[in-house]
């Protein structure tokens, strides 16, 4: 497993405090995911962030549809995807494929601070906007 351990940072903030925390709750996940110790722990973790993203992007979904967010479909997907990817690495990693059980490690980090860059950013500003400007800007 790698022996970077990611952690939270405060330049993943985005000013919305509900979000922020969410989003430190997946920082951690990660962090342990990168850490387990066999194949079973690798599993176990990767469960309990895979509980955790569900929740995580469907709190998001609701915000998007609730607000009518112009993007919602874009960002929307971009969960899909990396969903699928990691109920996909946990089927694979189930028959042994440990390989990519690293891959998925080092590679959640960098997708999730591109995610958070761009996608969470944007959602987090519209939402810190009042409803009336909210409205004007659809
Ligand atoms: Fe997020
Ligand atoms: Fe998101």
């Amino acid at each position: 497993m790698s022996s970077i351990v990611w952690a939270w940072s405060d330049r993943l903030s985005l000013q919305y405090p509900e979000m922020d925390a969410t989003h430190q709750e997946f920082v951690t996940l990660c962090a342990q995911l990168s850490q387990a110790e066999d194949q079973t722990d690798y599993l176990l973790k990767l469960e309990a962030l895979i509980a955790h993203s569900v929740q995580h992007f469907e709190q998001e979904n609701q915000w998007m549809r609730e607000t009518q967010f112009p993007p919602a479909g874009c960002h929307q997907t971009e969960h899909d995807t990396v969903l699928s990817l990691m109920q996909e690495v946990h089927r694979r990693v189930c028959d042994g494929e440990m390989d990519l059980a690293d891959r998925l490690a080092e590679e959640l980090p960098h997708w999730f601070e591109h995610h958070v860059a761009t996608m969470d950013n944007m959602l987090a500003q519209f939402l810190r906007k009042p409803a009336l400007e909210q409205n004007l800007t659809v």
